[in-house]
């Protein structure tokens, strides 16, 4: 055995993407130790990134040390207990998710479902909320990263503190490339992952919790089940004027890279940065348009950094990737669930939200198709 060279591939598919350079280099720096005081400066600091980029002042705004996936099982694991209702939208594979989480907390899941490719109903919701208003929290994914649909989290949100209802959000893939407003539409907790719009290396949850999520955390009957996810352990680890209690030994160079592209984030300027996944959307959208391909989803609720599109009629779609991988060092994902084999999913997300990528892609695919 050698050591391991992977080949430099353009990452367009639902993530990871394409990492920021400068955020490789900082992966590269010195470990130190994770409790050295240089390091807890850094953290504090990574504490008010994170802050900026979810838009919140909410206190407990970290980074667990491990990828989206146990972002989602924190937020219920902490905040649901056995027996509690909660309102969960599905409108793809992580809608679903959620639902299978709640029931693993041994909650009751109360399960609102749209179709594939659509947002989730806001009128649908209100029903499910006024039929169940003693459920206590309400879930929904904000960009369906299987389907490509954006749903409107403020609306949402607003439905579900109708009745004094946490809200608890899905922002994997929308943190970062699509505006995201956690105080401003009072959301209750989120959780979002590095390898999407961030432009980081995979592996890291960020994760946010207002005081609303914090207070039901603080009346629990009984403690987390899970040790590695009780965020009331987890607090003692973040927090603290420059004291830190051990909980377990962080991702040390993966947290520099985070501080990294999220620093980037911030010299970019949040608008901007919206801005650019649209702009680079556009581009991307008319030139498939001219290639005769068609979205999945309604112009309207469209998913700027992840494009869900049709396969063209008779065109072998896993030929066309494996093409794509092995041609051109292209990668765009397939069709996931109910669009497996239906679909490919065009990432433009942080870093690969450029030109370059959009002209390497259309040219590639043409070719291919061709
Ligand atoms: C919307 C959404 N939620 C959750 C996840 C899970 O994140 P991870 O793969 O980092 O565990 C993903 C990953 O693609 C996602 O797109």
């Amino acid at each position: 055995m050698r050591s391991f060279i992977p080949p430099h591939r353009t990452l367009m598919g639902p993530g990871p993407s394409d990492i920021y350079p400068q955020v490789l280099q900082a992966l590269s720096r010195p470990t130190i130790g994770h409790l050295d005081p240089l390091f807890i400066q850094m953290m504090d600091e990574l504490k008010s990134l994170l802050k900026y980029a979810f838009q919140t002042e909410n206190e407990f705004t970290i980074a667990l040390s491990a990828p989206g996936s146990a972002g989602m099982e924190a937020c219920f694991v902490n905040l649901i207990e056995h027996g509690e209702k909660v309102i969960v939208c599905r409108n793809g594979v992580f809608g679903e998710r959620m639902r299978q989480n709640v029931e693993r907390c041994g909650g009751i899941a109360i399960v609102v479902d749209d179709e594939w490719g659509s947002p989730v109903s806001a009128q649908k919701l209100q029903n499910a909320v006024e039929e169940h208003s003693d459920a206590v929290a309400v879930a929904f994914v904000h960009a369906e990263t299987s389907t490509g649909a954006l749903s409107d989290a403020e609306a949402l949100s607003k439905i579900a503190r109708s009745e004094d209802m946490l809200v608890i959000v899905d922002a994997v893939t929308s943190l970062g490339g699509v505006p995201l407003k956690v105080d401003e539409w009072q959301l209750d907790a989120v959780y979002s992952g590095s390898q999407k719009c961030l432009s980081c290396t995979p592996g890291l949850s960020p994760l946010t919790f207002s005081s609303k999520a914090i207070a039901k955390i603080e009346s629990r009957q009984h403690p987390v089940q899970s040790w590695f996810l009780d965020q009331s352990l987890v607090l003692g680890y973040w927090s603290g004027e420059g004291k830190r209690a051990y909980h377990h030994t962080a991702p040390v160079n993966s947290l520099y890279a985070l501080h990294e592209s999220l620093l980037l984030l911030q010299e970019e300027g949040l608008e901007q940065a919206w801005k650019r996944h649209a702009d680079t959307h556009q581009r991307l959208k008319e030139g498939l348009t001219s290639l005769g391909i068609n979205f999945v989803v309604d112009e309207e609720y469209r998913l700027p950094q992840l494009n869900a599109v049709y396969v063209p009629t008779g065109v072998d779609e896993a030929l066309v990737r494996q093409r794509l991988l092995n041609e051109y060092n292209l990668e765009i994902g397939a069709g996931l669930g109910d669009l497996a084999g239906k679909a490919w999913r065009i990432g433009l997300m942080g870093y690969g939200a450029r030109k370059e990528n959009v002209a390497l892609c259309l040219q590639a695919l043409k070719e291919v198709l061709n």
